[in-house]
């Protein structure tokens, strides 16, 4: 199954938004390796022309680079531009923002403009690519969405209210757009990570159960097309059973405990810088 979608899709293009570092980035050339030219698409042209000229030497294939802020609404114009003459056969929606650092909600620095760009980033960001790639896809009658929601997007996360409530977003989109739109040959993923060592979620060393993204996406690649809804990663699987059998109470004093003690040791380290 796996080397049907992969190898149908290969012979045309996929682009992925915030290719450039972290998960995004290891799905960029896990594709190039499998010989799909790459669009990337983030906000820091210099990253860009690195990540696309690293991928283009390593892979041989074609890349092109979009500069965007996914925080603004009006770069979809840009987007479709750069997508010109490319038939995409998978797209990969991974940009996404979280907090800074765990807070409630009335608390958040900026609360206006983190609601704003939050929504922009990790909601406006899926349903606008769709909307770009998708009519393409159905033409093709071939392609696959990989939306990467988060584990936070199936189990609700306090102090990171806003940051799981758009992923409980992308998770419910992905599902019902699969089942929307699989009878015409498109696959939508909904891939439910727990936490990989990136910049986002402040991680550096990877362990067993917080994977390196390039070790999370090895094993998440391998899914595409056998399940539609996806920890991508078996050890995530099981974290994932384990927290759904515990009793509600149990599992929200854990998560709260947890981010305010991240809460307490982030603000501790900005006060003494
Ligand atoms: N890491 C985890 O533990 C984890 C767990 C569950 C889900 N996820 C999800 O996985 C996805 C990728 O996260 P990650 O940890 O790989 O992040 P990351 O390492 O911080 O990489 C983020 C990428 O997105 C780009 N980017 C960030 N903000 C952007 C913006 N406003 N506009 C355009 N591009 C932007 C960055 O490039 P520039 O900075 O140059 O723009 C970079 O290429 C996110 O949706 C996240 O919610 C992550």
């Amino acid at each position: 199954m796996l080397v049907g979608w992969l190898s149908i899709a290969c012979r045309l293009g996929s682009v992925v938004t915030g290719g450039t570092d972290g998960i995004g980035k290891s799905y960029a050339e896990e594709l190039a390796k499998r010989g799909m030219k790459v669009v990337l698409i983030s906000r820091s042209q210099d990253k860009l022309d690195q990540v696309s000229s690293e991928i283009k030497e390593k892979f041989k294939v074609e890349t092109r680079t979009i500069a965007v802020d996914f925080a603004s609404e009006d770069i979809y114009d840009k987007i479709e531009t750069g997508l010109a003459g490319l038939e995409i056969g998978i797209l990969v929606n991974n940009v996404g923002m979280s907090y800074e650092y765990p807070e409630h909600f009335l608390d958040i620095p900026d609360l206006d403009n983190m609601i704003k760009k939050m929504i922009n980033v990790n909601i406006l960001s899926v349903c606008k690519m769709t909307q770009l790639v998708l009519p393409g896809m159905i033409e093709r009658s071939k392609g696959a969405i990989l939306n990467i929601s988060s584990a936070s997007g199936s189990h609700p996360v306090p102090m990171l209210t806003i940051y799981s409530a758009t992923k409980a977003f992308v998770d419910f989109f992905s599902r019902c757009l699969h089942e929307e739109y699989r009878s015409k040959g498109i696959f939508v993923q909904s891939v439910l990570p727990y936490f990989v060592a990136t910049k986002l979620a402040k991680i550096r060393k990877p362990t067993l159960n917080t994977p390196s993204s390039e070790t999370f996406v090895k094993s998440a690649i391998k899914t595409v097309g056998l399940q539609s809804r996806t920890n991508g990663y078996l050890i995530h699987a099981v974290m994932g059973l384990i927290i759904s059998v515990l009793p509600s109470w149990l599992y929200f004093k854990f998560i709260i405990d947890m981010n305010k003690s991240t809460r307490a040791r982030y603000l501790k380290k900005i006060k003494k810088n």
